[in-house]
C-alpha cells in the first residue's frame, strides 16, 4: 500500500502516456496522492483535462507561469512528494537530466529534486540502443536514479524490440520497493564481483579484465528489491551500489573468507572472475631483473572454488547459488558441465569472446542454464541482466523452502 505516500509523476512526450492515465488511478487506490507535470510532448499525447480529472489535481505545465508560481513555486512541487516517477520517460528527458539542463518545468524540477527519482523509459527501440541514451541511463543510475524497463515487444511505431514503457503494475511493484517493501525485504544475499589478483611479488600480480560491472549491477538490482546486500569485490573501478555494503579484497583466498563471513545468506551470486590459480612461488620481495639469468618460473596452485565451496555449506547452503560461466566457445555444454561440477543451481552462461565485447562493455548475452532447462535471454545492458535475474531470484525464493 502507499499510504499518504506523495508522489509527482511527470508525463513526457511518447504514446505510452496514455498508460500514465492508468498510472494515476491505480496510485490513488493504493491511498497514494498524485501530482502531475505534463511537458509539451507529454499534452501530445494526453490532455492537460484527463490528467487533472484522474489526479484530482491541478496540472503543471510551465516553468514561467503566473499563477502556478504565486500558487505553487516549480522548487515547491518536488520539495513537497515523497518520490518523482517519470512515467514516460522520453530519450530527450533524460538527455536533459543526464546534462542537468533545466530549460522547462520538468527538467528544472528535476534538477532541484532532493528525493528519489524512479523514470520509466519509453521510446523506440534504436533510440534505446543508441549510446548516447545508453550513456544517460548510466549516467542517471550512476547517480541513484532508479529505473523500471523498458520492456520488449511490438513498439507503437510499428518495430519490434525493447523500448516499452514497463506495464503499469510493474511500475507500481517498483514504487512500492523504492518506500522500502521489496518484495526481498529481510532476505540477505551475497554477491561476488571483479577480478582477484594473485600476487608474483609485492609489485606484479596475475589478475584478467573483469570490470565488476555485471557483478556490481547485480548487488545494485538485489538491493533496490529491498535485500540486505553483501558485495565482495575484487579491485574494480565502479562505483560502490547504493545500499550495499561492500567488502574490499583482493585474493581469491581473501575472497572466499569475506563470503564465509557473510554467511548466512538466502542467496549467493558469484559474478566474480576469480583467477584459478594463485602464485605458490610468491616473493616477499620484488624479484630483480638480472640480465645474467634466465627469466624466473612462476609456480601455480590452484585457488578455492568459492561457487563450489558456498554450495556445499551444508545447512549453512545458501537457498540458492548462481554462478556465471565466462566462456568462448561451447557456452551451454560447458555451463551445464559447471553446474553439475560445483553444485549450483543456476549458471548464466555469457559469451566473453573479444568480438562480443562482453568484457568491460555495458551489454551482455546471456542464457539462464538450470539443472532442467536452457533459457536464452537476449542481448541486453548488464542493468537489464541483473534486474531480469534479480526478479527471478524473487520467484525462486518463493518456491524454495526455508
Ligand atoms: O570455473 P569458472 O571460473 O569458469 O566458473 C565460473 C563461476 O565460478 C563464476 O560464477 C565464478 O564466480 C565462480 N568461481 C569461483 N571461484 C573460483 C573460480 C570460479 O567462485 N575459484
Amino acid at each position: 500500500m502507499l499510504d499518504g505516500r506523495r508522489i509527482l509523476l511527470v508525463i513526457s512526450g511518447g504514446i505510452a502516456a496514455y498508460k500514465s492515465l492508468d498510472l494515476i488511478r491505480r496510485l490513488r487506490e493504493r491511498g497514494a496522492s498524485v501530482r502531475c507535470v505534463l511537458t509539451p510532448g507529454g499534452a501530445q499525447f494526453v490532455t492537460p483535462l484527463s490528467v487533472a480529472a484522474l489526479s484530482g489535481e491541478k496540472v503543471y505545465q510551465d516553468l514561467f507561469s503566473l499563477t502556478d508560481e504565486a500558487e505553487m513555486g516549480h522548487i515547491r512541487l518536488s520539495r513537497e512528494a515523497d518520490l518523482i516517477v517519470v512515467a514516460p520517460a522520453s530519450a530527450d528527458l533524460m538527455a536533459k537530466m543526464a546534462a542537468g539542463l533545466a530549460d522547462d518545468l520538468a527538467s528544472t524540477l528535476l534538477l532541484a529534486a532532493d528525493i528519489p527519482v524512479l523514470v520509466a523509459p519509453a521510446m523506440n527501440t534504436q533510440m534505446w540502443r543508441h549510446p548516447a541514451t545508453q550513456d544517460n541511463l548510466a549516467t542517471l543510475e550512476r547517480r541513484g536514479v532508479r529505473r523500471i524497463g523498458p520492456a520488449a515487444g511490438d513498439l507503437a511505431c510499428g518495430e519490434v524490440g525493447e523500448g516499452r514503457m514497463a506495464e503499469v503494475l510493474d511500475i507500481l511493484a517498483t514504487i512500492e520497493t523504492v518506500f522500502g517493501d521489496g518484495p526481498l525485504k529481510g532476505i540477505r544475499a551475497l554477491v561476488t564481483s571483479g577480478p582477484t589478483f594473485e600476487p608474483i611479488d609485492p609489485v606484479r600480480f596475475i589478475g584478467n579484465r573483469s570490470s565488476g560491472k555485471q557483478g556490481h549491477a547485480v548487488a545494485a538490482a538485489l538491493a533496490r528489491l529491498g535485500a540486505d546486500v553483501t558485495l565482495v569485490s575484487g579491485p574494480v573501478a565502479q562505483p560502490d551500489p547504493k545500499g550495499v555494503k561492500v567488502i574490499r579484497v583482493e585474493t581469491a583466498r581473501e575472497m572466499l573468507g569475506a563470503c564465509i563471513a557473510a554467511l548466512p545468506v538466502a542467496v549467493a551470486v558469484c559474478a566474480a572472475a576469480v583467477a584459478d590459480w594463485t602464485v605458490s612461488n610468491a616473493t616477499k620481495e620484488k624479484r630483480k631483473k638480472d640480465p645474467g639469468s634466465p627469466p624466473p618460473t612462476i609456480e601455480l596452485a590452484l585457488n578455492p572454488d568459492i561457487l563450489a565451496t558456498l554450495s556445499e555449506q551444508g545447512s549453512a547452503r545458501p537457498r540458492l547459488v548462481i554462478g556465471f560461466a565466462a566462456e568462448t566457445e561451447t557456452v551451454i555444454d560447458n555451463a551445464r558441465g559447471k553446474l553439475a561440477r560445483k553444485g549450483c543451481d543456476w549458471i548464466l552462461a555469457n559469451d566473453v569472446s573479444p568480438a562480443t565485447g562482453t568484457f568491460g562493455g555495458d551489454f551482455n548475452t546471456v542464457h539462464l542454464v538450470t539443472t532442467g532447462d536452457t533459457e536464452p535471454w537476449p542481448r541486453i545492458a548488464k542493468a537489464d541482466v541483473a534486474e531480469r535475474l534479480a526478479w527471478r531470484i524473487v520467484d525462486a525464493l518463493k518456491e524454495t523452502p526455508r
